[in-house]
């Protein structure tokens, strides 16, 4: 094997983000792009050599074109093995269950999530560590110091694999294993899942619909609802990976699925209604008439586990993203156990399941999953819901309702202000920042500040501390408002709102959430002077 080393100049701006590196999918086909954080993410892990590593991604553009690229960069730093989806094809969930089944040393998944694909779209990578789990900040760190200083990479100077039939072949002394993206996660699923029961429901009739957006998880929820539990074909809907998502945005929220949306609140609604994203790892769900929070499908999803086989003795605790709605929390007290808010983004989890701290974790964002794998599983939570309405056999609008009676409701909503320019974005912050410590006992459009702070996080596991995890500001009545900029997004700033409003068990629970968050829209709106900073207020994107 002839192996290339290529001498290259530090390329700025390739520092890892909430989840991996994002750019624009142009961006990644530069020249020595991709290869520069390939390299970089080798040495930042002392090396490839004699390494297995797990090698997928959602199928979006450049997907097979940055896998080829990956073969032989890894064979040139003398990597021992790679496993490949079929097709170039992972889900993020079934990477990570890849990567702990078969331990290996991590692995690379490609995908930009939910952003749209296409050549003019996203496109992104991330390495996941040995535990299966994102790379925490330590390493992306150590990853991006390397993209700061690196001189020179090293790939092979080899034809391209076949990634199409499953089966071992060699790049060099390097096994290239290819498989079938699907089988290993859905043994995965049969285990965790009492299957003879959900078949028992659908065979009673029950219907649902699922929409795998034209991304990845097409193939695993076919194989696994349509095929291992009997639902009728047409169940999946938009099931073949595509490029560019069918023009879409693979995002399972209101916004994006909004036909299915429709779909569930007409009178054709089947029982069940439900979503992933890009790479499967995000999950919308809908019953009939009843659209469910990510928020309360954690709260639900955690009060109701034991219906499950693999959550039947309980579990050891409950972790969400500090913006995520506090409605988990009321259930982990009700259970006496721990209760562990991070920041945003699915690498603070893996420390707390590793270390058994806790069993289910979730953020507002869509994400839900558990000690399973190191990633969120969209699968996963439709998999856990059909479970636990295979067991209680009501509706979702009625085991919501029934949720919200026992613990009370967290009116919740995200506003995102979407492509403001950065500067703008960044000064309302640092002004906000400011102005945190005077701001309780002051009141906004009638509502008074009680508490106001920036989120840092001390890890409970490794010590770790995490600063300027976003901006906090409590009201009484039990209402709070969260601030941060995203870190996923491409193109200018996007500013994230957070509004909660709990009311208890006595209260009305059937309000319009954007009814009962009007008050703190009004405060939020008040105290910011969002209209006059940054000219609208108006968000482009409410979930
Ligand atoms: C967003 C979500 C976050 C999620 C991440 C990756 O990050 O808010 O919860 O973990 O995508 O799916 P953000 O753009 O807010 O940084
Ligand atoms: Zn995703």
């Amino acid at each position: 094997m002839k192996i290339d080393t290529i001498s290259c100049k530090p390329i700025a701006g390739q520092k890892p983000g909430t989840s991996g590196l994002r750019k624009k999918t142009r961006v990644f086909m530069e020249p020595g792009y991709l290869e520069n954080f390939i390299q970089s993410v080798f040495n930042a892990i002392d090396g490839a050599q004699g390494k297995c590593f797990v090698v997928g991604g959602d199928g979006r553009y450049f997907n097979r074109q940055a896998i080829q690229k990956i073969l032989k960069m890894a064979a040139a730093n003398g990597a021992a093995k790679v496993i490949v989806g079929q097709n170039g094809l992972l889900s993020t969930p079934a990477a990570s269950n890849l990567i702990r089944k078969y331990k290996t040393d991590g692995g690379l998944i490609l995908s930009a999530s939910h952003n749209p694909g296409g050549i003019d779209e996203d496109f992104g990578i991330k390495y996941n560590v040995p535990n299966g789990g994102p790379a925490p900040e330590n390493i992306t760190a150590a990853i991006y110091d390397q993209t700061c200083s690196l001189s020179e990479y090293k790939i092979a100077d080899e034809p391209i694999i076949d990634l199409g039939s499953i089966g071992e072949r060699k790049m060099g002394e390097m096994i290239v294993d290819v498989i079938d993206p699907v089988a290993d996660y859905k043994a995965l699923m049969a285990s965790l899942f009492d299957f003879v029961h959900i078949r028992n429901l659908f065979a009673g009739g029950f219907t649902m619909v699922f929409d795998a957006m034209h991304a990845v998880t097409g193939p695993y929820a076919k194989a696994i609802l349509e095929g291992a539990l009997g639902a009728p074909e047409g169940t999946v809907i938009n099931a073949i990976p595509s490029e560019d998502f069918g023009g879409g945005h693979p995002d399972p929220n209101p916004v994006w699925a909004k036909g299915l949306m429709d779909l569930m609140m007409s009178t054709n609604a089947p029982y069940l209604g439900a979503a992933s994203d890009g790479d499967g790892d995000r999950n919308m769900i809908i019953g009939r008439n009843a659209y469910v929070t990510p928020s309360d499908s954690l709260a639900v999803l955690a009060a109701n586990a034991h219906f499950a086989p693999a959550y039947r003795e309980g579990l050891s605790g409950i972790a969400r993203s500090m913006p995520t709605s506090a409605a988990c929390d009321r259930v982990a007290a009700k259970m006496h156990i721990g209760c562990y808010e991070t920041p945003t983004g699915w690498k603070f989890f893996g420390n707390l399941l590793d270390a058994d701290k806790v069993t289910i974790c979730g953020e507002e964002s869509a994400g839900t999953g558990s000690n399973h794998v190191r990633e969120k599983d969209g699968l996963w939570a439709v998999l856990l819901w059909l479970n636990i309405l295979a067991e209680r056999r009501e509706p979702v609008k009625d085991i919501l309702l029934d949720h919200w009676k026992h613990y009370g409701r967290d009116y919740y909503s995200r506003y995102d202000y979407e492509a403001i320019p950065a500067e703008d974005a960044n000064k309302l912050v640092d002004d906000l920042r400011a102005q945190l410590d005077s701001l309780p006992g002051k009141s906004f459009a009638g509502l008074k500040v009680t508490k106001a702070d920036e989120f840092s996080y001390n890890d409970p596991v490794d010590g770790s501390v995490s600063t300027g995890q976003g901006l906090r500001v409590w009201f009484e009545g039990d209402a709070r408002v969260v601030f941060r900029l995203s870190g996923t997004g491409t193109e200018g700033a996007t500013l994230r709102v957070y509004l909660e409003q709990y009311v208890d068990t006595h209260g009305n629970h059937t309000q319009d959430p954007q009814v009962a968050l009007k008050g703190v829209v009004a405060a939020m709106l008040e105290m910011t002077d969002l209209g006059n900073r940054i000219g609208r207020t108006e968000p482009n994107v409410i979930t």
